[in-house]
């Protein structure tokens, strides 16, 4: 498929980027564990790098192709942080977590000193919100968090995982995917859900990325 290809040239050109020495965040998601395979490539071939990893299943992966990983309480700034993305509009603003990795996701990229992100082209888009906003709650305050995200226009879905049950994220928690139709102040938006007690974290992220490595069938775009 041309998403597979698309993804494939995101995630060679991220891997272009990365020097000996440098310590790297490991996004979650089809795309990033492209790139964590190619990375462990280059460092089979001598590269010198450590990974944090922002989910268990990335960190499971890193570990298969030979990379060195660390937490971020022994490198609190990674040099790069790259991962994927839901959703990218034109100010570089994203919708992530449709793995349910946004938690450690937002929180690498915060630490990080420059944040790359990879996608396939169909994740541009004009204005956010096509793809739901993955909300991270604690189990307890669902219903509380359910109205609260009512009363400000968006209608929250518990999200199951594939055997029928509540889906459990990485940190114990729930995440509730939010419809609020086309976001027009994505901004304001992601300051109420944080706002919102029971709000773990959520999937707007605002204001994180440096670079976005757009996957073409023939090459890649970059949008600073
Ligand atoms: C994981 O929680 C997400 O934030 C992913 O980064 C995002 O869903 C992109 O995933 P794909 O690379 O699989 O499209």
């Amino acid at each position: 498929m041309s998403t597979d290809v698309e993804k494939q040239n995101a995630a060679r050109a991220a891997v272009d980027l990365i020097e000996d020495g440098m310590i790297v965040g490991l996004g979650s998601g089809s795309t990033s564990l492209i790139f964590v395979r190619m990375l462990g490539e280059r460092v089979k071939n001598g590269l010198k790098i450590k990974g944090v990893p922002t989910s268990d299943e990335t960190a499971m992966v890193a570990r298969e192709v030979g990379i060195e990983l660390i937490s971020l309480d022994q490198e609190v700034h990674p040099d790069l942080d790259v991962d994927g993305a839901d959703e990218v509009d034109s100010n570089l603003n994203m919708i992530k977590g449709g793995g349910g990795k946004l938690l450690r996701e937002k929180i690498v990229a915060f630490a990080a000193k420059e944040v790359i992100i990879m996608v396939d082209s169909t994740k541009l888009v004009e204005k956010l919100g096509k793809f739901t906003v993955p909300v991270e709650i604690v189990p307890f305050s669902q219903p509380i968090v359910e109205i609260a995200i009512e009363d400000i226009g968006g209608k929250p879905v518990l999200r199951k995982a594939k055997d029928g049950s509540t889906y459990i994220t990485d940190e114990k928690n729930h995440i509730l995917d939010c419809d609020f139709g086309l976001i027009d102040d994505a901004e304001s938006l992601a300051r109420k859900l944080s706002n919102t007690p029971g709000v773990v974290e959520h999937g707007l992220f605002i204001d994180l990325a440096d670079l976005v490595l757009v996957g073409e069938n023939d090459g890649v775009r970059q949008i600073i």
